[in-house]
């Protein structure tokens, strides 16, 4: 047989541009709490020590493909990983979400954080995706993944998830070159990570911008979305497709122009048709990834396929270029996992 590769795995297809060989589909955070199967295995073992260890790593990434028919894999891992290799401690504690020791508020603090080498610091990260790639199917796509600067920077100056983001902003605005090393620091470090992802066997990059709608379009512009640009633009050197996701988001498509990536991930507060409109406003003419809240996954079957359609139709009028079938956000906790096999069934049948 002739050897496809990559035109057999559709995901990668509709990235790129081309027609796939059916309609690519996975789900953000598809791994989690929401499955049994999951829970399991984090009642035995702290999450970070899960991420640290490949072949559990590769277990839970194995767990939403052994459910369903989905095009992609992406690795279990967290956007807070690499803040590990800088020197951070993480933990999660019971109903506080994430936590970093040593929050980065000065210059000094700064300076106590590791470059983190990507091979010798983070190296489990590669190790799980080569082994979760034996089991894939060659139509598979393995996607590897990233925070973007200000997304990680959020937590590593905050020490963990916040509300109004006043440490972070308090670093932006009273020590605004802090800031800008501290974005820079982080972008070195990512391009390292996410190369070694790549050597790795990861097919596809997506970058987590989860609170890139925290900050005014302007300072999204001047301070967040350059560090961005750098990231993708050394991928884009290497030749490795990437997905771009900024979360809260429907304000900063408009503001990508130059920005070099294949696909964006649309959130689910704006129509797709729409995202395709300010994209191209921008000059950006690529893949959309969504865009599906993920709450209504709590509806019966036939709210659930009617979701689905709604979604299908507007993707068929607005002329895509591309697109591949997701949430507007990550699954959430409470989801019933049948609800997934309703969505991928709906889309299968969908003409
Ligand atoms: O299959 C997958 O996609 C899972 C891999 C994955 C996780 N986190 C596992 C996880 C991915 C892609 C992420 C990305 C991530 N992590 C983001 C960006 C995507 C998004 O949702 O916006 C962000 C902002 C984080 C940071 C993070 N990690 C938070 C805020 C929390 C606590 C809140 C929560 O959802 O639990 C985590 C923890 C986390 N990351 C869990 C999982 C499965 C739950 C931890 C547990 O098992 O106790």
């Amino acid at each position: 047989m002739t050897q496809q590769f990559p035109s057999n795995k559709p995901l990668l297809e509709a990235a790129l541009g081309r027609t796939p060989g059916r309609y690519p589909v996975w789900f953000l955070r598809q791994a989690g709490r929401y499955l049994p199967e999951y829970r399991e295995v984090r009642a035995k073992v702290d999450f970070t020590t899960l991420c640290q260890t490949p072949h559990l790593a590769a277990e839970v990434t194995w767990q939403p493909l052994r459910r369903y028919d989905v095009d992609a894999s992406i690795i279990f891992s967290d956007i807070l990983i690499p803040c590990v290799g800088m020197g951070q401690k993480l933990t999660f504690d019971k109903g506080e979400g994430p936590v970093l020791s040593n929050p980065v508020r000065s210059d000094a603090d700064l300076k106590n954080l590791k470059r983190a080498d990507a091979h010798k610091d983070l190296g489990y990260v590669g190790e799980a995706i080569a082994l979760t790639k034996t089991k894939l199917t060659p139509t598979q796509t393995m996607i590897g993944f990233a925070g973007a600067p200000f997304t990680v920077a959020s937590y590593m100056i905050e020490g963990g998830s916040s509300k109004n983001f006043t440490e972070v902003k308090r670093l932006m605005i009273k020590s605004p070159d802090t800031f800008k090393a501290l974005l820079n620091f982080i972008s070195e470090v990512t391009i390292d990570y996410l190369t070694m992802q790549h050597q790795s066997g990861a097919d596809i990059l997506m970058l987590f911008d989860t609170w890139a709608g925290q900050v005014t379009p302007e300072d999204y512009k001047t301070l967040v979305l350059p560090h961005v640009k750098v990231i993708t633009s050394a991928l884009k050197q290497k030749g490795v497709p990437v997905i771009y996701f900024p979360g809260q988001g429907a304000d900063r498509l408009c503001e990508l122009s130059g920005l070099e990536v294949d696909v964006i991930a649309v959130d689910w507060r704006t129509r797709l048709s729409h995202a395709k409109k300010l994209l191209k406003d921008s000059g950006l003419t690529v893949t959309l990834q969504g865009n599906l809240d993920p709450q209504k996954l709590i509806g019966s079957e036939a709210y659930i396929r009617q979701e689905v359609r709604s979604i299908l139709n507007e993707v068929k009028a607005a002329n895509l270029r591309g697109h591949i079938f997701n949430l507007g956000h990550g699954l959430l906790p409470h989801t019933p996992p049948e609800s997934l096999s309703w969505v991928i069934d709906e889309l299968r049948a969908f003409k």
